[in-house]
């Protein structure tokens, strides 16, 4: 080993799986070469589907405080290995772990965390401090967690503005009021968002109810859950944040840009991992927390991503905030940043099989490049091996029963608001900012919804790229989505072309995050339930978040009506 680099070490255990045995101590003799200069072109080439998918732990409660169970997370800088022939990464996470680890919540058992901020002065990641709120006396290292999809008290959202530099810490309260749902929990640090969220502050956060409880679904170690994201590392193996411009020229270390999309997948904070499993039902909680990349994903019999795709089919039960009404049987499924999904996938039958998680999502989305060009890496993201025997005395799960939704009734709507997703560009082109309206996260609060009310947003989309726009507080359900006449709207006309598009079956239910296609208006609409107070809406690529596409919005109180139909969430 001594007179070899490591290039040329990685490559040999590509070839066996003997070398594989050999890779941990191995390893500490590589260590000691000098770092080659290449690991970025080799990380394309980094062996596949040797690690086992790390499955992030469940956080216990560390005592009860009045009603709520108590947590106690702190966010830590650590090193984890991303992948076994690489050394490890510094990263970011809560009580030490990427992604963070899982809640497991009750309906009706409100829990406090005290979430402490133990991270260093210095960010991981240059910052760009000409970004609101990122610019001195504010300093480098922030952070404030926000629980995703949950209706929560304004105090205890994780508002941008509400950071605490390390050594600090604050009490948030989750009233876990609403039905099961796949939430997840990530840092909203104002202008700093797309950097803590990269440095690795995410993980999941199951609420359940005992609706779900009393269905059959798999449980156990047949519910798995999946975190995916993108990531770029340098010749060390170290986390790199490395934004594009629009059309993927690289910009200066610490510049914002537009997107980012990593150059390797990482799943549950593991690169190109493999999971055994049983022939039989397994239900799958999958999270896009990615910055930029959208996942369009589907199972893969053929052996080769080149190949001629051989789809296993899969249903969809869930969606952000509940169950569907239906299982939806698909093939594949599109997946933006910060949305869920929950699927049931039945490997029975395909014993000995391998199925490859894969993804041909374009970057950026929807996009005009092929991601076989731009990111072949990312066409396969990690396999299911079917090589365990079905466990004996395992009982055998169902599909979730039929629960219909609450019917939408647009006309009850008291409000249409209307939100334009513009960028601002410079001279040539290149991006400087992302807008809602024109406006920015520090332009005055222009939405005053009306507690229990509903209304109609409409996001009118004339940029090129789709925005996934998520609203903080509420669970909507997507009414359509149409294209309109763009000529006509720079005139001061929104005017409707071609037909309206009802939701895909798979978005059919509850949504907190929904894309909106390049000149395409996407109407959502929105019960103001809960509390009265500060939220914000925003894009949830992060990289439009912290500039700027984010804006509050205030509930306030509804006097006049207080006998509001519920929607049933
Ligand atoms: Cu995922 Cu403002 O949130
Ligand atoms: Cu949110
Ligand atoms: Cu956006």
């Amino acid at each position: 080993m001594r007179s070899r680099t490591r290039r040329e070490f990685l490559k040999s255990c590509m070839a066996s799986a003997s070398a594989r045995l050999l890779a941990g101590p191995a390893w500490a003799n590589a260590l000691q070469q000098p770092a080659p200069k290449n690991i970025l072109q080799m990380s394309g080439q980094l062996p596949r589907f040797i690690d086992p998918l790390p499955i992030p732990h469940r956080i216990q409660p560390c005592g009860k405080h009045g009603d709520a169970l108590l947590y106690r997370v702190r966010m830590i800088e650590f090193e984890k290995r991303l992948h076994s022939q690489l050394p490890p990464a510094r990263v970011w996470g809560y009580e030490g772990q990427y992604p963070g680890p899982i809640f497991e919540a009750l309906r009706g058992q409100p829990i406090e965390v005290e979430w402490s901020n133990h991270l260093p002065e210095r960010h991981l990641f240059p910052v760009d401090t000409r970004i609101h709120g990122a610019s001195p006396p504010a300093p480098e290292v922030r952070t404030v967690p926000h629980l995703h999809g949950s209706r929560t008290d304004s105090h205890s959202d994780g508002l941008p503005e509400n950071w605490f530099p390390p050594g600090r810490s604050v009490v948030y309260r989750y009233p876990n009021s609403q039905q099961a749902a796949t939430l997840w929990y990530h840092d909203h640090a104002l202008g700093i968002t797309r950097l803590n969220l990269y440095a690795g502050l995410s993980g999941f956060y199951f609420l359940r109810d005992q609706r779900q409880l009393s269905m059959n679904l798999p449980a156990g170690n047949y519910e798995i859950p999946l975190v995916l994201q993108d990531r770029t590392l340098d010749e060390r193996g170290q986390l790199v944040y490395s934004p594009t411009l629009d059309d993927g020229s690289k910009l200066p270390p610490g510049v914002w840009g537009p997107q980012f999309f990593g150059e390797l997948p990482v799943i549950n904070g593991a690169v190109y991992p493999h999971l055994d499993v049983e022939p039989r039902r397994y239900r799958l909680r999958l999270l896009n927390a990615a910055n930029t990349r959208f996942f369009r994903l589907y199972l893969n019999l053929a052996s080769q991503p080149t190949y001629v795709p051989r789809l296993v089919t899969f249903h969809q039960i869930g969606s952000d905030g509940g169950f569907l009404a239906d299982p939806s049987p698909l093939q594949k499924l599109l997946l933006a940043p910060a949305e869920r999904a929950d699927l049931i996938v039945d490997f029975s039958g395909l014993e000995g099989r391998t199925v490859t998680l894969s993804n041909d999502a374009p970057a950026p989305y929807p996009g005009w490049d092929v991601l076989f060009e731009t990111h072949p890496q990312l066409l396969e993201l990690m396999q299911f091996r079917v090589v365990l025997p079905v466990a004996p005395a395992a009982k055998t799960f169902s599909l979730p029963p039929s629960l219909p939704l609450p019917p939408v009734h647009p006309e009850e709507a008291v409000v249409t608001r209307d939100f334009v997703l513009s960028d601002r560009t410079d001279a040539q082109g290149r991006s400087l900012a992302m807008l809602i309206d024109g406006k920015g996260y520090h332009d005055p609060v222009t939405e005053f919804p009306k507690l229990g009310s509903f209304e109609k947003w409409r996001f009118i989309n004339i940029t090129d790229d789709s925005h996934p726009m998520h609203v903080h507080l509420v669970q909507f359900r997507i009414l359509e989505r149409r294209g309109f006449d763009f000529g006509a709207f720079l005139n001061g006309r929104l005017q409707f072309v071609g037909i309206s598009r009802p939701p895909a079956p798979g978005e059919s239910g509850w949504k907190d995050t929904a894309v909106v296609n390049p000149h395409e208006v996407l109407t959502i609409l929105i019960r103001f339930e809960g509390y009265t107070g500060k939220y914000v809406f925003h894009c949830h690529v992060a990289e439009h978040e912290d500039n700027d596409m984010m804006r509050p919005y205030v509930v306030v109180a509804n006097k006049a009506d207080s006998s509001i139909r519920s929607t049933g969430i």
